[in-house]
Order: structure tokens, then sequence, then C-alpha cells
């Protein structure tokens, strides 16, 4: 911790500090389940304790450690309110459909708060309301257009012109009763209910692929299988495709996060702007004291200025308007979205029917997530979810997805291009300690990392998911991908898919 009001000097997450996770042995074996999950966040622990609840075994695999990835640096919302979307919903979807998606995430809030009180967790669980709010002209409108999206949805909010904090606003749109919590004291909880239900877990164990016939077969890096009736992907970016081409349907942008010692004390209530750069602020309790969460800053990954900048720019905004006493914390997280907003969640492709998948939920992955795990379940015990339909991956609506995979597409294709063309010829000799640059070794594109104690890291800057060029995230000591957001160490391990492999490691001899 930082006794300054500098940022600290590694992007940690709150939610991992001063929490014992269980640890769990990497996969050495072929095992025989029901159901393979892969992926140990919300949606793959919430699945594995609903179906192991009901009998069902249950194995699940991480590539890492379980609750470190997107989970584990949400801002932990738990809300209807996904920024301005009602009204868009409605007019893409019709009105019945925007209502299930909001009936959707009311419906997941209620699944959060009877395993609460179910499994006693204490898990900091709080009632807030959720706040979007503008200072913006143009914004005036769209908050009053998703007001009547709200009434005509039977929501119940309150327009206004006051907020109770000291930030300059012009109108903000109000939704009651919706809730925050500690994301990781609650999963852990449902982690350690789904081992006693007997659900195995595995850590350190990177699935691969799925070798798809009558028992569909999760197939891990190390050669090892879990051959099961059902497999779930919740690997946040899907770790198999099933000839569905999610990269074409989906882009990651990355968020900032500082948690933040104010002499203010926090008023209540969930914020976000309406307008980009996007302001999103909550509440937390560290070691007792209330701390505010500042959040925002989304930009495409890989794809942004410097991301210091990124987290300088939400400094600018805390000690403009929060008065900072101290930054406790800064994390950054990756969130996927799909075309038309709405997250995939169900079967995976037409033809793969035993392969269920539940990605893009946006920023909003505390009750997506939730919500996807019960609709794959329901649809695992032959029960009908009424949200199947809206979310099924299947589903192409020409308006104004069509606009946006070609524009998500094209976007790809020209940093793909790009990539390759732009080639700075920085010298490594000139590279400060803790610094990265791109340059060209042995005639390959070659990202250089030089470590605070001097040591050089080198790699091929080539993407191994689909060749675009990776850029340097001085914020996370990260390569990033602009084109499907694949994140790799500085050593070049994979952080974040949908890539598998790690970049080549360059000898810079
Ligand atoms: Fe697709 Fe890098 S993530 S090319």
């Amino acid at each position: 911790m930082t006794q300054s009001t500098d940022l600290p000097q590694f992007p940690e997450p709150y939610w991992r500090q001063d929490i014992d996770f269980p640890s769990f042995p990497k996969l050495e074996e072929k095992i025989n389940v029901d159901v393979g999950i892969v992926g140990g966040g919300i949606v793959g622990l919430t699945a594995a304790y609903l179906l192991s609840k009901r009998n069902i075994k249950v194995a699940l695999i991480d590539a890492g450690v379980i609750l470190n990835g997107t989970t584990g640096h949400t801002t932990a919302k738990i809300t209807a309110q996904h920024g301005l979307i009602y009204d868009e919903l409605i007019k893409h979807f019709g009105e019945k459909k925007a209502k299930l998606y909001y009936e959707a995430q009311i419906e997941a809030k209620q699944i959060i708060e009877d395993n609460i009180k179910e499994l006693q967790i204490e898990c900091d669980y709080e009632s807030q309301d959720a706040i979007i709010y503008t200072n913006s002209d143009e914004y005036i409108s769209k908050l009053e257009n998703e007001r009547k999206a709200y009434d005509q949805l039977d929501i119940k909010s309150e327009l206004t012109e006051e907020i109770p904090l000291d930030i300059p606003i012009k109108k903000a749109l109000v939704m009651k009763d919706q809730a925050q919590y500690h994301p990781l004291k609650y999963l852990k909880a449902l982690a350690e209910e789904c081992v006693k239900n007997g659900v195995l877990i595995y850590e350190n164990s990177t699935a691969i692929d799925v070798e798809y016939n009558k028992h569909p077969a999760i197939i891990t890096r190390d050669g090892h299988r879990i051959i099961s009736n059902y497999v779930i992907s919740a690997s946040h970016y899907p770790f198999y495709d099933g000839q569905a081409f999610y990269p074409t349907r989906m882009y990651a942008e990355r968020a900032y996060v500082l948690a933040v010692k104010s002499a203010k004390n926090y008023p209540g209530g969930m914020y976000i702007t309406a307008e980009d750069p996007t302001r999103s602020l909550r509440s937390v309790t560290i070691n007792g004291e209330k701390m505010w969460l500042v959040i925002g800053e989304n930009h495409k990954t890989g794809q942004g200025k410097s991301t210091m900048d990124h987290y300088e720019a939400l400094q600018d905004f805390a000690e403009k308007y929060i008065g900072v006493k101290e930054y406790v914390n800064r994390w950054s997280a990756q969130d996927l979205t799909t075309l038309d907003k709405v997250p995939y969640v169900g079967r995976i492709s037409a033809e793969e029917e035993a392969v269920f998948v539940a990605t893009g939920f946006r920023k909003w992955g505390m009750t997506n997530g939730t919500i996807a795990a019960k609709i794959i379940t329901d649809k695992i015990t032959g029960e009908d979810s009424p949200y199947g339909e809206l979310f099924t991956p299947s589903r192409f609506q020409a308006d104004p997805s069509l606009r946006k995979f070609a524009r998500v597409n094209a976007d790809v294709a020209k940093h793909l291009i790009k990539g390759k063309l732009e080639f700075t010829e920085n010298s490594i000799d000139e590279l400060s300690p803790d610094d990265a640059t791109v340059t060209r070794v042995h005639g390959k594109r070659t990202g250089v990392y030089k470590d605070k104690e001097n040591n050089l890291h080198a790699v091929d800057t080539t993407c191994t998911h689909m060749g675009c060029e990776v850029s340097w995230n001085s914020g996370d000591r990260t390569w990033d991908c602009p084109c499907h957001g694949s994140r790799f160490s500085y050593k070049g391990e994979v952080i974040e898919g949908p890539a598998k492999r790690p970049l080549e490691r360059i000898d810079l001899e």
C-alpha cells in the first residue's frame, strides 16, 4: 500500500487481497463426468454449483487459478442498469425481448441473493440504487428516451437533476433497489460448496480443444481428457469455437479501476456516465474503511494510448471530484461485447448441441454471468428457460448487427495490415528499466521488455491467434492484441485468449 497519492506500482485487484483461496491440483489423468466446465469464474462456478446440487457429476478446469480472470477483476455491480441499453433493445429486439433482458438480470440478482441466504455467505452484500448521469446536452435526450423505455418495460425509476456527488451533472436516471457485493467472498463460498457436492476442480490445466462425438471430450494442453455428456465453455473468450466464428462476432475492451481513500464520505449509490469517457463509481469497504472505486477509460484492447495515461485520466477525475488521500489499489479488466450487446449463451452451434457457451457480457458479468449459468443448467436438466431464445448465440438480426459485424471485422483487417507496416527501429540499448519497445531482431518484428533488474525479454510480436501484431501495455506489463483481445505476459505466456499458444521467444544473442 502506498502512503502518498502515487499510484501503486503493480496492478492488483482489491478483491483477491486477504482471501485465502483453496488450491486445486492439475488434471493429470482421463476422467469421466456428466458435465465438463472450462473456466473458474462466475459462470463456471455458478453452473457447477447449480448442477452439483442436483447430483450431476461435474468437473471444472481453469487454465490458471480459479477466480483470477475477468471475475476477479470486476467492479461487481449487481444491476439490471447496463448503461443506456433498454431504448436500444426495444428498437432492435422489440418490447417483449427487451423486457426479458431486464427480467433475466433481476432473476440473476435473485439467484445471488438466494445463494447468499441459503449458504449464509458474508460477502458485503448491500442494496444500492444504480444511477446513469450525464453532463452533456447531447445525452439529455438519450437519458429521457431511456426513461421512456423504462416506463414501457415497467422498470421503477426516477429522472432527476441532482445526485449527492460533487460532480456537475445535467440529468440522471435512477434504477432503484440494485446491489453490490464482494464477488470473491461470494464465489469462494460457492467453490467450497461445489467441493462438498463432489465437483472435481482442477487448476493450471489449459483446455485447448473439444473432440466432438457422442460423449464430447475436453482435451487439455498436456493431452488429458474430460469425457462427458455436456461441455460448458465458461472461459470468457470461448476456448473452443465450434466453427461458429466467435472472433468475428465480438470485440474486447479494457477498462481501468482505482480504489481510492478519500477525505469525503461516500454518499451511497452506484454511478456511471452515459457518455464517454466512462466514469463509474461505487463504494467498497477495505479493512473496515469505506473507499471509492473509480472506474472508466474503456478502449479496445491493444488500441488505446499508453495504458498508464488511462490510469492518469482517472487520477485527474478522482483528484478533481473526490479528494484523494491515497490510492490503495489499481487494476484493469477486459470485457467482451457482442454485435447486438446481448451475451451469447446457449448451444455453441447447431451441429454441436452438447457444447454450451457463455460469453460477451460487456461490463455486466455479475448478473449476465449468473443468468448464463442458469440458462445452461436449465438446458442440461431439460427445463425450459424463458431467456434461451433471446441469448442464443445463433441469433443474427440485420439491424444494427450487420453494420457492426462489418465494422468489427474491418477494424481487425485494418490492424492486421497496420501492425505489419508500422515498424519502429528503436534501439534496445536506449531502453530504460521497466520499459518496452518494438524493433527488428534477426529480421523479425520483436517486442523487447527490459525489467527492473535490466534483464531483457524478447518475443515475436505476431499474435498466435490469427497473426495480428501485439502492442505493449505499460500499465499491466503485457503484450495485448488489437484484433480479438488476446493478452500475453512480457515473457510471451498466454494470459487471456482466444490465443492458445504463447508468443515465440526470441533469442537476442
Ligand atoms: Fe486474434 Fe490476436 S487475438 S489475432
